[in-house]
């Protein structure tokens, strides 16, 4: 999975410069069956890499705008009249990897359609149930400047959610790379140059791989002690949830994996800590005054628990 992994930075990096965590995180998320929340403001290539990332994994691609007036249906499907027969014409979220763009700007009802098929698989329309094909990779994109006339996620559909990346803006040398890449107009050039290097049942076998990295009793403790941890935290209100740990231990098998390892280390676990545990902590109002942040609150977890050596 390190070739692997290799591969897909140097497809993508065809058409996206930098961005290499959330590269990463959404190939640990395909390998092990995750979902990711980017969270940035717009601009920074959220959808060119999901697209990039599609390609070079192999995947279908759709991409869903939410907004206001979306509707479950809108996402999932309708029940169409066709030749006096009703048939189900699936909608934007039968496909492999599902850019669900701006998810906070649509209502509860509509948000929660997406995260029952996130958590299920399958959707469900007029008492009918549908399976999605398999990978099923939801990539949901967050700006982290609008307030106005959102819907935040509630911290349970926040907790379906593998990761949670901040996409930042390039640095000076990112910028100017960028600036020199091969352009048609505004749209860049390349993107139908990114091709596949791994398929959907290549993905679907790895996750086997993954799921069967060793762990020691040590390293699966040290994890669990810093998930736990957060929940004592004294300026946080809601801790890292069980899933929490379920989701850490399958984000650092991927990792290890994708460093050419079959076994996890403690750094993994340490690593992947941020992004698997950020959005799931909920912090007190009054440390929030103090702009404490939920990363701190993995930091601080992680300078409590002494790593296995
Ligand atoms: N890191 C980057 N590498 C390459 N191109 C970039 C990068 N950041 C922004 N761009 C350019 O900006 C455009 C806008 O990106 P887009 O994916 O639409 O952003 P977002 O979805 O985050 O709003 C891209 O199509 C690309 O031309
Ligand atoms: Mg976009």
């Amino acid at each position: 999975m390190k070739e692997l992994r290799d591969k897909v930075h140097a497809e993508v990096g065809k058409v996206v410069v930098g961005q290499t965590p959330t590269i990463d995180a959404l190939l640990a998320a395909a390998i092990i069956g995750g979902h990711v929340l980017l969270e940035g403001v717009p601009g920074t290539a959220k959808t060119l890499l999901a697209q990039a990332v599609a390609r070079a994994l192999g995947l279908s691609f759709a991409r869903a705008q939410f907004t206001p007036d979306m509707l479950p249906s809108d996402l999932t499907g309708t029940m169409t009249l066709r030749g006096g027969d009703l048939v189900f014409r699936p909608g934007p979220v039968f496909t492999q990897l599902l850019l669900a763009d701006e998810i906070n700007r649509t209502p509860p009802k509509t948000q929660a359609a997406l995260l029952e098929a996130m958590s299920e698989g399958q959707v469900s329309v007029d008492r009918s149930t549908h399976l999605l094909p398999r990978p099923f990779l939801v990539v949901a994109t967050q700006n982290p400047i609008e307030y106005e006339g959102t819907y935040p996620l509630p911290e349970a559909q926040l907790d379906r959610f593998l990761m949670k990346i901040e996409v930042g803006y390039p640095n000076a040398d990112q910028e100017l790379a960028m600036l020199r890449m091969a352009r048609d107009g505004l749209a860049p050039a390349t993107l139908s140059e990114v091709g596949a290097v791994t398929s959907a049942d290549r993905l679907l076998e790895m996750r086997q791989v993954a799921s069967a990295t060793e762990v020691a009793p040590e390293v699966v403790a040290y994890l669990a002690a810093v998930v736990r941890h957060t929940r004592s935290l004294p300026s946080v209100e809601l801790g890292a949830s069980p899933r929490a740990s379920v989701h850490l231990l399958g984000a650092a098998k991927a990792i290890a994996r994708m460093s050419g390892r079959d076994f996890v280390t403690p750094d993994d676990v340490a690593r992947m800590a941020t992004p698997v545990l950020r959005h799931r902590i909920l912090v007190r109002p009054e440390a929030e005054l103090e702009r404490y942040s939920p990363d701190d609150a993995v930091k601080a977890a992680l300078a409590a628990v002494p790593v296995p050596r």
